[in-house]
C-alpha cells in the first residue's frame, strides 16, 4: 500500500483527479464510489472537462454500491446521485453507467446479474471512501474479505452517518446492494480518499491495524495496487507518518500513483 498524505481535503481532490485522469485519457473503466468523500475529486474532474477538455468518452462506470428499495430516479439512490454529482457534468454515456438494481424483484438474483456484469469487464481503477467504522462499499465489519456483490443489511452506525442525506433517518434504507470485498479487489488500482477528523481511526486500522473482516477496508492490504490518499486529519492516528511521507518524498521516477 502506498499512504499518501496531502494538506487539506482540496489538496487530496487535486491528487485523485490527476490519478483518475491518467486512467480516463485511457478510456478505463472507471469504479465510481458516491457519499461526500468523493465530491471534490468529481469537482475538479468536472472542471478539467469543461476547461481543459478532459474527455471520458471511451469510459464506462460501474457503482460500487446501492440501497434496496430506492428507484433510480431517486434524488439519494447512488445511481441518481452519481449523475447528478459527475456522469451528468462530463461526456460519459449514460448507458454505459451501471449500478446494481436497488428496485428488483429478487435482490438476491439482481446482486448475482451486478457481479456477473461486472466480472465481464476490467475495472482500471477504483475509487473509494471509507465509513467510519471502516466499511468499503457498504462491506460492514466481519464482511468476509472473499465477498461477492450481495445484500447486506446496514449497521445502525451507518444509518446514522448517512441520516445526513434524508430528511429524517427512518428514511434510510436499512439494506443495500453491495460489491464485496473479493469483487473491489479485483480492480487493477484501488485508490481510497478519506478527509477529517472522523475518518482518523478508521484508517489507523486500515493501514496498521491487522487484515480483518472487522475492518473491511483493511483488505486493501491484499492488493498489489493500493493508495490510501487522505489529509492531515484523517492521517492524525497514524504512527508511521514519517516513512510514509519519506517514502512519498522519494517515490521512484517514472512510477505512478
Ligand atoms: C458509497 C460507499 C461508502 C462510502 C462511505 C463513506 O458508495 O460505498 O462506503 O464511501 O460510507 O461515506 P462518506 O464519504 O460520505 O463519509
Amino acid at each position: 500500500m502506498e499512504i499518501v498524505i496531502r494538506k487539506d481535503a482540496q489538496a487530496v481532490a487535486k491528487q485523485a483527479a490527476d490519478i483518475i485522469e491518467k486512467y480516463a485519457r485511457e478510456g478505463a473503466v472507471l469504479g465510481l464510489a458516491t457519499g461526500s468523500s468523493p465530491i471534490a475529486t468529481y469537482q475538479e474532474l468536472i472542471r478539467r472537462h469543461r476547461e481543459e477538455g478532459l474527455s471520458f468518452k471511451d469510459c464506462s462506470v460501474f457503482m460500487l454500491d446501492e440501497y434496496v428499495g430506492l428507484e433510480p430516479t431517486h434524488e439519494q439512490s447512488y445511481a441518481r446521485t452519481i449523475r447528478r454529482e459527475f456522469a451528468d457534468h462530463v461526456d460519459i454515456e449514460d448507458s454505459r453507467v451501471y449500478s446494481p438494481a436497488g428496485v428488483s424483484e429478487d435482490p438476491l438474483q439482481a446482486a448475482r446479474d451486478y457481479e456477473r456484469k461486472l466480472a465481464a469487464h476490467h475495472v482500471g481503477i477504483q475509487l473509494l471512501g471509507i465509513g467510519t467504522n471502516g466499511h468499503i462499499g457498504f462491506n460492514e465489519p466481519t464482511s468476509s474479505l472473499n465477498s461477492l456483490t450481495r445484500l447486506k443489511t446496514l449497521h445502525p452506525q451507518t444509518i446514522k452517518d448517512n441520516a445526513r442525506f434524508f430528511d429524517t433517518a427512518e428514511e434510510v434504507p436499512t439494506h443495500v446492494l453491495t460489491q464485496g470485498l473479493a469483487s473491489i479487489r479485483r480492480a487493477g488500482h484501488l485508490l481510497l480518499v478519506a478527509t477529517g477528523e472522523g475518518k482518523a481511526e478508521a484508517i489507523r486500522q486500515t493501514v496498521e491495524g491487522p487484515l480483518s473482516g472487522m475492518c473491511p477496508a483493511s483488505c486493501l492490504q491484499l492488493h498489489p495496487h493500493a493508495t490510501i490518499l487522505i489529509d492531515e486529519d484523517a492521517a492524525s492516528k497514524l504512527t508511521f507518518t514519517e516513512y510514509y511521507r519519506y517514502a512519498d518524498d522519494h517515490k521512484p521516477e517514472n512510477q505512478d500513483y
